[in-house]
C-alpha cells in the first residue's frame, strides 16, 4: 500500500499536481516531482541556505520543510525572478557586482535577499547583512554578495 498523498505545490504561478510520501522534503519535490532544478540542495539539514525559496512571501529552508506543508501555497523559487528576458534587479546586480563564482550558492542567495528586501525594503545595512549570513558561500568571501545585495536594495526601492 503506497502512503503517498496527492498534493498541488504552486511554484512560480503554476498548479503541479504531484503524489509525494509524507517525509518528502519540499526541496526535493521541487527538483525532483516538479522539475524545477534552479533550487539547489547542499546540507539538506538547515545549515547552508542553499535550499532557499518563498513560501508566502517567506524564505523558508526547502530541505526543512515537507512537501505537504507547502501544498496550495505560492511558493516562489529562482526560475521565476526574471520577467521572459528581463532579469530580476537582484539577478542582475549579483552578475554586475561579481556575486557568484561557481553559482552553487546564488539561488538561495537571490531568493534569500528578494524575501527579505520585499518584505521591508528599508531594512538597515546591519540588519541586511546579518539576514546573508545565515547562507553559506564556499567561493566569493561573501563581499560581492553584500555589495550586490546593497546594489539592488537600491533599485528595489526606488522601482
Ligand atoms: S540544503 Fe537546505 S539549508 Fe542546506
Ligand atoms: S559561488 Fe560557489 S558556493 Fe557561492
Amino acid at each position: 500500500m503506497s502512503d503517498k498523498t496527492n498534493i498541488i505545490l504552486n511554484i512560480n504561478g503554476r498548479d503541479h499536481a504531484i503524489s509525494v510520501e509524507s517525509r518528502r522534503t519540499l526541496a526535493d519535490a521541487i527538483r525532483e516531482e516538479c522539475g524545477q532544478t534552479g533550487t539547489h540542495i547542499g546540507c539538506e539539514h538547515g545549515v547552508c541556505g542553499a535550499c532557499t525559496v518563498l513560501v508566502n512571501g517567506e524564505p523558508v529552508r526547502s530541505c526543512l520543510m515537507f512537501a505537504q506543508q507547502a501544498a496550495g501555497k505560492p511558493i516562489r523559487t529562482v526560475e521565476g525572478l526574471a520577467k521572459g528576458d528581463e532579469m530580476h534587479p537582484m539577478q542582475r546586480a549579483f552578475m554586475e557586482n561579481h556575486g557568484l563564482q561557481c553559482g552553487f550558492c546564488t539561488p538561495g542567495f537571490l531568493m534569500l535577499a528578494v524575501g527579505v528586501l520585499e518584505r521591508e525594503p528599508e531594512i538597515s545595512d546591519e540588519n541586511l547583512i546579518d539576514v546573508l549570513s545565515s547562507n553559506l558561500c564556499r567561493c566569493t568571501g561573501y563581499q560581492n554578495i553584500i555589495k550586490a545585495v546593497r546594489a539592488a536594495a537600491i533599485e528595489m526601492r526606488q522601482s
